[in-house]
């Protein structure tokens, strides 16, 4: 929600000593950190980590996912999860267009650059405008609101101004820390970027966010 990385590094040492294992749920991830590999290619630490999920819903622009391991626990989760049983799979259409964001992914990777360029852009000018952007180090940068209700009333403005971010209030984030969620995409030009720079900032001096 935050747009922070979960610091694997540090986690890694811990779920050793306990036997523990570790899997990463990369949906924010894939095709943005690590050259487009995800967290723990990000942190160099991809054979330190039991199994790596991820949707096809974010940067695949498509629907259904992936989960990578080891192939005894593979076996098991084809065999046991509950999705697996009684439900249809992923249409081959979906399938097909992950496929395609994939190649797009390897053969483009300077988008892979781009939309984290476009987000550290972002932050940088929110964070200057005087906006409370969190630890975020990703494309997603939040603006912490607090107040559920102020937090509904800020997003109606910047949609009504032509700015589309998700709110999110508890128990997406914690009791009192509501939030809008803004997200970029290496599609971004700086006009667009701006464009909403100034509309954050109309609307951030209206509410007195900033
Ligand atoms: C961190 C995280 N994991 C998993 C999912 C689930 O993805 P999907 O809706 O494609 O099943 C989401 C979706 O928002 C997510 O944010």
């Amino acid at each position: 929600m935050e747009g922070d990385i979960a610091p694997l590094p540090e986690m890694i040492p811990v779920i050793k000593q306990y036997g523990a294992r570790l899997m990463v749920d990369d949906a924010h991830a894939t095709g943005v950190l690590g050259g487009g590999r995800g967290t723990a290619a990000h942190f160099g630490v991809t054979d330190d980590v039991d199994l790596i999920m991820s949707t096809f819903s974010k940067s695949f622009a498509s629907l259904g996912g992936f989960i990578a391991g080891d192939a005894d626990v593979i076996s098991f989760i084809k065999h046991t999860g509950r999705s697996m049983i009684f439900s249809a799979s992923i249409p081959p259409s979906n399938a097909a267009a992950a496929l395609a964001a994939l190649d797009v992914m390897r053969t483009e990777p300077e988008r892979v650059q781009r939309v984290n360029d476009n987000a550290a852009y972002m932050r940088q000018e929110l964070h200057r405008l005087g906006f409370d952007t969190g630890n975020s180090c990703t494309p997603v940068v939040p603006i912490i609101i607090g107040d559920d209700q102020l937090c509904f009333v800020v997003w109606r403005h910047l949609f009504d101004a032509g700015l589309f971010v998700n709110p999110v209030i508890s128990p997406g984030v914690p009791v009192g820390r509501a939030l809008l969620r803004t997200s970029y995409m290496a599609t971004h030009t700086k006009e667009h970027m701006d464009r909403a720079l100034t509309i954050y900032e109309q609307v951030g001096k209206e509410f007195g966010l900033i």
